[in-house]
């Protein structure tokens, strides 16, 4: 099959690559000229696990290429997807302009029968604004061009995005006529042999199932560590509450972890986007602005631990900071919680010295050079000199640590663990003072 894809960022440069990987002849199109000069030359510019060998394998067989013209985006798939960003605007709501840009560009150029895959995350009636946009710009032109709309809403984890491509739990299509549900099916085909996982719905069901399932899954975050705050201040350990209640099968144990707040692209705007939509359909959604709430309580956390330890003026000290990225896995740094913490710390006069085993080089275009952030590329060597040992992500790496090393290093034994790694009483053994999130 040929199949464009506009847009080639986490989601849209994981689509076409996983397509591209099963068969099928991709187009990549974005506006970024730099992006796409790299990808063309078979750089990855994301971290993301087995993506650049499956980028490579499908340049190399001649199925994956880039571009910037969205002309001949156009005239390639007989699919076309928006895979473009759509950024919270300053009143929270979700920003359209792009998803609108890549629709009227494709009425501009359509000349033959195509469905059009809206792939980003998109407000309740987007795909009815996408259809009505291409239909004047067909119009504009003085042409009648039948085409389809289709919502599909992408559900992958950044860290674990081509194997959730590859595999997805469900492929959620929203369609307005079972013709173009059939033309879905057969598109992902490939990604469907085990057993059925497509759920064809309407199209507005189909863009509140996606801002469905990210409020469910951070109202769950939100939920224990508001639970975690309490267990604190009633000397109760929210680990074992964790355990306790994930061995109910109505609860279960998935994303019930305590910890210093969500972060990345997805939760934080999806969540005020569908408070924004609440807002605006007349709606009184309170649950949707506390799980915002407590989040953006938790991410100050840390610091709140890490003053509570040094005082109030932290100018005289040093912090460590293990974790830039909003999860593991990912060199994403987009709403991190360790971006909340670095800016905490540095308005009380800390220095900062950072260490990730994806994500330093975005810190680095992020902030760029200052002279309190030191970005280190060894864990311990972020230690040197440091008071504080402060944990933001759970990567592997910081699971299983030479405890004897970090306390050689630190000026002073403190640990800060905003995603509970250890056992309290074996680290104190070791002879650290050691905070936890929700741990008496
Ligand atoms: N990142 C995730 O984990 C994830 C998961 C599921 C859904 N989503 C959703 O998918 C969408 C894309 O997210 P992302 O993380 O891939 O974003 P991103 O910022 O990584 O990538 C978006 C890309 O679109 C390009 N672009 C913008 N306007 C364009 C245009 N008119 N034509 C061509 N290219 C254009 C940008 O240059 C950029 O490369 C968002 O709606 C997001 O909410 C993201």
């Amino acid at each position: 099959m040929k199949i464009t894809v506009v847009g080639t960022g986490y989601v849209g440069l994981v689509t076409g690559a996983c397509l591209a990987q099963v068969g099928n002849h991709v187009l990549c199109i974005d506006v970024d000229a730099r992006k796409v000069e790299q990808l063309s030359a078979g750089i990855v510019p994301i971290h993301e696990p087995g993506l650049p060998a499956i980028v490579q394998e499908g340049m190399a067989g001649d199925r994956l290429r880039f571009g910037t013209n969205i002309a001949a985006g156009v005239a390639h798939g007989d699919y076309l997807f928006i895979a473009v960003g759509t950024p919270p605007d300053e009143d929270g709501s979700a920003d359209l302009r792009h998803v609108l840009a890549a629709a009227e560009a494709i009425g501009q150029h359509l000349d033959r029968y195509c469905v059009i895959i809206n792939k980003s995350t998109v407000p309740v009636g987007t795909a009815q604004l996408v259809r009505q946009r291409i239909a004047a710009a067909l119009q504009g032109r003085g042409v009648d061009i039948p085409f389809d709309v289709v919502s599909n809403p992408e559900f992958l984890k950044e860290g674990a995005a081509v194997e959730d491509f590859m595999k997805p739990d469900r492929i959620i299509i929203g369609a307005d006529h079972p013709a173009a549900a059939e033309r879905m099916r057969a598109l992902y085909a490939p990604f469907n042999r085990n057993h059925d996982r497509l759920i064809v719905m309407d199209p507005p069901s189909a863009e509140l199932s996606k801002y469905a399932a990210n409020v469910m899954l951070a109202t769950k975050i939100s939920l224990m560590n508001e639970l975690a705050g309490l267990a604190e201040r009633m000397g109760a350990d929210i680990e074992q509450v964790r355990r306790g209640i994930g061995a109910d099968p109505r609860i279960g144990y998935a994303f019930i972890y305590p910890g210093c707040g969500y972060g990345g692209s997805c939760f934080p705007k999806d969540v005020r986007a569908l408070e924004y939509s609440a807002r605006q359909a007349g709606y009184a959604a309170p649950l949707l602005a506390a799980v915002e709430e407590v989040n953006n309580r938790q991410k100050r956390v840390l610091e709140r631990k890490v003053v509570a330890e040094l005082g109030e003026d932290l100018s005289p000290y040093t912090v460590a900071l293990w974790g830039l990225s909003f999860k593991p896995n990912t060199d994403d740094m987009r709403e991190a919680p360790s971006r909340v913490l670095l800016e905490g710390l540095w308005a009380r006069g800390a220095q900062v010295r950072a260490y990730d085993p994806a994500a330093g080089a975005e810190a680095r275009r992020i902030y760029g050079e200052r002279a309190d952030l030191q970005i280190c590329e060894d864990p311990y060597a972020a230690l040197e000199g440091a008071d504080a040992l402060v944990i933001c992500t759970e990567w592997q790496l910081f699971r299983s640590p030479d405890f004897d090393r970090i306390r050689a290093r630190l000026r002073r034994p403190l640990i800060v663990d905003g995603r509970n790694l250890y056992d309290p009483q074996a680290v104190r053994a070791a002879g650290f003072r050691y905070h936890a999130i929700g741990r008496p």
